[in-house]
């Protein structure tokens, strides 16, 4: 197993390129089962959920090549139909291939999620939208069986207790553009990476109107064919190294991001009194005094991002004064606040809140990376922490971060990749 060792770094300074939208890209590839033609996907981020939904492809059926950052797919007519266990337990994200694999294929297995350490994530509200599109969708020893000779478009409702679900909309969505007749989906969801997705379909050939907007309206086609189609941004990467910029007191440009992803994220960074500047394609951030404490409150999209919200709470950690972070997506995503306690930082962990007392410095400690966005945040710590912080199980990062410690290491961060003996 590997780790990542990183020292208290200079003020990060210079320029960062965002890789594409790994939220998007996944997606993205299981909506390629809805056709029997090639497609090519520009930008696609080389991560290792990205090979995780590649082999998954594969088993369904659908060879994927890459070279570079573009994958080409291509059906191999070997058509299997289920998602197995072991695949869906490393990447919840191949729930998204129950919807395409029943409109297209008339059934589908897949593997229910289990739960994973950023909390419960039930999947009740695809089961609900499936249903309603006329799916019989059983769970037997495990797994969600899901079939339907013919889809018929209907009106239908995806929100829960937690606002809406982007896979959820994903999962409906990629199974209504080959329903028969009108669609219509209320209360879904408007991330960047669902609206990037409706956006690959209607290259495909789909009807779908509303795109970005909690409505979408469906007309089902008979087929779909192949296109080509570029990834969006990352906004969440885009928002980590900001963060870590304005955590180090540095001047980090972001290039190749739409601002507008980022509002909210935007926003707060002012809050708590970063200097950001925003171009065509770029967000750079800048120290304009000391950083103050601030309250985030994460959101569906336009909203703050729950995927940022660790990577704040490290910045907020270092902002003097009292911040309150709180989660009203997952209510238990707090695994990464005992690990930031190691580092010194002051965190009361109240419910779906997290009360931050910004300390003068923090202080490196090896510390272990429970999930994709807290390993980011521990970086975002050791960075200004004095001394030498190990992130172990890096592979976590790995999932969702193209090269993380390349790219910061060019904006002056001190920070490697080294073997870890010591891992369980
Ligand atoms: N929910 C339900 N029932 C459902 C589905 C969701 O109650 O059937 C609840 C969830 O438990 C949660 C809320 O609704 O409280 C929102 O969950 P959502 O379904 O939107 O999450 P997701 O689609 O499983 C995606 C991203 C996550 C990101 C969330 C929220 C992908 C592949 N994953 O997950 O990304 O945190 O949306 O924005 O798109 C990450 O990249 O690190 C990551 C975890």
């Amino acid at each position: 197993m590997e780790k990542l060792v990183v020292w208290q770094s200079p003020p990060l300074s210079g320029e960062v390129r965002v890789s594409g939208a790994k939220n998007a890209v996944l997606p993205i590839l299981a909506a390629t089962l809805l056709t029997d033609d090639p497609c090519t996907i520009e930008d696609a981020p080389d991560l290792r959920d990205v090979s995780t939904m590649m082999d998954l492809m594969e088993a369904l059926g659908v060879k994927v090549e890459r070279s570079g950052s573009t994958l080409r797919t291509r059906p191999t007519g070997q058509a299997g139909s289920e998602a197995p266990y072991d695949i869906v337990r490393t990447m919840r994200a191949s729930i998204t291939v129950l919807g395409p694999l029943l409109a297209k294929r008339g059934e589908a297995t897949v593997s229910f999620p289990g739960g994973c350490t950023i909390g419960p994530r039930p999947v009740d509200i695809h089961i609900r939208g499936l249903r309603a599109l006329g799916a019989d969708i059983q769970v037997e020893e495990g797994y969600i069986v899901a079939r339907s000779p013919k889809l018929r478009g209907n009106r239908l409702f995806l929100g829960g207790p937690f606002g809406s679900t982007v896979t959820g909309t994903a999962n409906v969505l990629m199974a209504a553009v080959l329903a028969e007749g009108r669609t219509i989906i209320e209360s879904a969801a408007c991330e960047p990476e669902v609206v990037d997705l409706a956006r690959f379909l209607v290259r495909m050939g789909a009807r779908i109107r509303g795109v970005g907007s909690p409505r979408l309206e469906v007309e089902g086609v008979a087929r779909l064919h192949g296109t080509t189609h570029r990834v969006i941004p990352d906004r969440i990467e885009a928002g980590t190294f900001l963060a870590a910029g304005a955590a180090t007191g540095g001047e980090v440009t972001v290039r190749g991001i739409a601002p507008g992803m980022l509002t909210a994220a935007v926003e707060a960074l002012r809050e708590i009194g970063v200097k950001v500047e925003e171009g065509a394609d770029y967000v750079r951030v800048s120290p304009n005094g000391g950083l103050r404490p601030t309250q985030v409150v994460t959101l569906p999209y336009p909203g703050f991002p729950t995927d940022l919200q660790a990577q704040f709470m490290a910045l907020l950690c270092v902002s003097q004064g009292i911040s309150v972070v709180t989660e009203k997506i997952y209510p238990e995503r707090f695994v990464h606040v005992a690990e930031l306690l190691r580092l010194r930082a002051q965190i009361l962990r109240e419910g779906p809140s997290a009360i931050v007392v910004g300390v003068p410095w923090l202080s490196g400690a090896p510390v272990m990376a429970s999930d994709l966005r807290a390993s980011a945040a521990l970086v975002i710590a050791g960075l200004v922490a004095r001394g030498r912080t190990d992130v172990k199980r890096v592979y976590h990062l790995d999932r969702g971060y193209e090269r993380i410690e390349d790219k910061l290491r060019a904006l002056g961060a001190r920070i490697e990749r080294q073997d870890d003996p010591e891992a369980p």
